[in-house]
């Protein structure tokens, strides 16, 4: 018989909707059941977890779980997906890998949380430089919590008319009720682009403050997600509608070194002295660094060469940081 921290083990894993550990504690007991000489239930157990393992599979590749597709207006407002973007590909901080395990656990138990009459945390603000990992987070909540991920499109909701606006917020938000999901606002500073269309910063005061009402007013499952590289161009008033503001920071040394590490493992053979390389990539975001990487992979794609060599990643990361104070003088001028 399976010993009771086995059965106890593998309904927690249940519970917390967490199939890897399922799987892996049924294995256990398969194993253990074999090792006392009850073939047959052994083979049984590992017969039904191939089951669970196929289904599994199935629902993440999004064979099995019809995705939500927005329909009429909607369409033209949100994008839906189903990321299979995992945490773990990314690289964050102490802190913030703490606070975004904390809000996958509390959705992971929202019923047993609604239960007692609390409520998840669920309404986050993303705040940062380009390129730091907000919107690869809004993939990364969705892939691990297996829920679709819609991504608003603000530049179909943002007319000229504050009522036209206001209509179309009204109809994401209702979506929010109805389809539990991952709701991305993203670059939702973008509001300030009203106005190129409408001179009136009252009226652009107005669209913002219709949105903190939506925010606020809302009790559905779903999570909110706004994201933004602006976060001066946002009041005081904006933040205390968030359950948390994760603020999201370029890279630092060590960090540089993981992901040059990550990127380019199985594509360079010679040791690779990645702190040096580190130091010269200097400011640059993990888009940038990855981008420098993938470079040095094409790089040795076309020049037929064996592997990629720390001069190749060198020159590249010099590329990104031309074009980037390139960029910034112009914008600066
Ligand atoms: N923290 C991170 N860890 C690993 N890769 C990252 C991280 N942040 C960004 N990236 C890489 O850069 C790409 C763009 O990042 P993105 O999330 O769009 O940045 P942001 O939304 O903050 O501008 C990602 O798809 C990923 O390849
Ligand atoms: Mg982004």
């Amino acid at each position: 018989m399976a010993t009771i921290a086995q059965i106890k083990a593998l309904f927690e894993s249940y519970i917390s909707k967490d199939d890897e550990r399922f799987i892996t504690y049924g294995l256990q007991i398969a194993a253990h059941e074999a090792k006392l000489g009850h073939g047959k239930i052994a083979e049984e157990l590992r017969r039904l977890i191939d089951i669970a393992r196929k289904k599994r599979d199935s629902a993440e590749s999004g064979n099995t779980v019809p995705l939500v597709q927005p329909q009429g207006e909607l369409a033209r407002l949100l994008s839906a997906s189903y990321p299979n973007t995992r945490l773990s590909e990314m690289i964050l901080s102490k802190e913030i890998a703490s606070r975004l395990d904390r809000i996958i656990q509390e959705q992971r138990h929202i019923e047993e949380i609604t239960a007692y009459g609390l409520q998840p945390r669920r309404k986050f603000l993303l705040i940062g430089p380009p390129g730091t990992g907000k919107t690869m987070t809004a993939f990364a909540l969705a892939g691990e919590l297996h829920l679709p991920l819609f991504i608003i499109r603000l530049e179909s909701i943002i007319t000229k008319y504050m009522g036209e606006t206001s209509a179309k917020l009204r109809m994401v938000f209702d979506s929010l009720q109805k389809h539990r999901g991952v709701y991305l606002f993203d670059e939702f500073d973008s509001i300030g682009a009203m106005r190129a269309l409408n001179n009136d910063v009252g009226e652009i005061r107005r669209v913002l403050n219709s949105f903190l009402q939506f925010i606020d007013h809302d009790c559905s499952n779903s999570m909110i997600l706004a994201a933004t590289n602006h976060p001066k161009m946002l009041d005081y008033a904006l933040f205390r509608r968030f359950d948390d503001v994760i603020e999201y920071s370029l890279p630092d040394n060590l960090q540089i070194s993981e992901l040059l590490k990550n990127k380019l493992a199985g594509f360079v053979a010679e040791n690779i002295d990645y702190s040096a390389l580190a130091k010269n990539a200097k400011d640059l975001s993990f888009a940038e660094i990855t981008r420098a990487c993938e470079d040095s992979i094409k790089e040795m794609i076309i020049a037929r060469k064996k592997c990629v060599t720390e001069q190749i990643i060198n020159q590249m990361l010099q590329e990104r940081i031309r074009y980037h104070s390139k960029i910034l003088n112009n914008y600066n001028k």
